[in-house]
């Protein structure tokens, strides 16, 4: 309990930017009941971000009085949908779906709404031309990616102090909206510089693993490398991994600069082989209650949910490492 209650806090106390919403009457209304048979539908469960991510749903399930479904769908966008499926079979009076690309899920959010199943969608977004917030599901729940990529650029841009920046960017899993708007973010501050050119973007699929082995790979085509920017922890960690073998000093010689705030990500901060990550908070369970109980209660919910971030650098990483996951 102490858990939720301090995860409701500080995320809430830094969300609720509202934007236009759309009348809620489109939508499916969410009867008010004593206990609620909740599905959360996760991606996959391959890094520290998802399993906190997951474990913020558990630990707000009691307090909340959620009966929770929860899946799995370990990295495949299909398997996803099928587990949607599942769930609105199992009679789910509410849906909370991390859709882990924009458009392969727009299936189950339809699908939900066929079934009249409120939907919101968490930290992940789908395609905006296709499916719509206000329209065909509640609310997107999360962070402004596109912000995050620029926010890491200006730091960049400010802390950089070689004469010109080669950039090695690894991106995230293709198609999904994170990928998208943090690579956009990010590369329209450093077009807008002329001694930052960005040499190489691949995607890493937002794992260590991979990132790892696309670094080796862009190291042996681009050497010169002086700064990584990954879109995620994981992939910086693996990036450095990758760095170290091939006998670079991260920190030093190369400047490795990400997004989400992992405990790993921390301690390369406080290790001085990482710069900067801007923060992406995975602890939704408590926000996700809070909006929910809010719809059952006739609120017109704003169409995105917008929660704001901090920034992890030298300056501050040792008084967060301690609530990092
Ligand atoms: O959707 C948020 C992103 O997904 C996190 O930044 C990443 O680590 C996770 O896999």
């Amino acid at each position: 309990m102490r858990g939720y209650f301090t995860h409701l806090a500080s995320m809430t106390l830094a969300v609720m930017v509202a934007t236009p919403s759309a009348m809620a009457s489109d939508l499916p209304p969410l009867e008010k009941k004593d206990r609620y048979r909740v599905g959360f539908s996760q991606m996959e469960s391959n890094n520290p971000w998802r399993i906190a991510e997951t474990k913020s749903f558990q630990d707000t399930a009691e307090g909340c009085n959620w009966d929770l479904i929860s899946t799995d769908a370990a990295g495949s966008a299909a398997k996803q949908v099928a587990d949607v499926d599942s769930m609105i079979a199992q009679g789910i009076d509410v849906l909370f779906l991390p859709p882990r690309e924009e458009k392969p899920l727009i299936p189950a959010v339809m699908k939900a709404k066929a079934a009249g199943i409120p939907t919101f969608l968490v930290d992940r977004s789908v395609d905006p031309n296709v499916a719509q917030a206000g329209r065909d599901y509640v609310a997107f729940l999360g962070s402004d990616f596109v912000d995050q990529g620029r926010r890491v650029a200006e730091w960049t841009l400010e802390n950089f102090d070689g004469e010109k920046g080669i950039i090695v960017e690894l991106e995230g899993t293709t198609g999904s909206s994170p990928a998208n708007d943090r690579k956009k973010g990010f590369d329209d501050v450093m077009a807008e510089h002329d001694h930052m050119e960005i040499v190489a973007s691949q995607s890493g699929d937002f794992a260590r693993d991979l990132g790892r082995q696309v670094m080796e790979t862009l190291l042996q085509a681009h050497p010169d490398v002086n700064i990584v920017y990954a879109h995620n922890d994981e992939m910086a960690i693996g990036a450095i991994q990758a760095l170290e073998l091939a006998g670079r000093k991260p920190g030093e010689d190369v400047l490795v600069v990400s997004i989400d705030g992992t405990r790993d990500a921390l301690q390369a901060i406080i290790d001085g082989k990482m710069g900067v990550t801007v923060e992406s908070s995975p602890f939704f369970g408590p926000l996700a209650c809070d909006v929910m109980n809010r719809y059952a209660n006739g609120e017109e919910i704003e169409t995105w949910v917008k929660v704001e971030d901090r920034i992890f650098t030298a300056e501050n990483a040792a008084d967060h490492i301690d609530e990092a996951y």
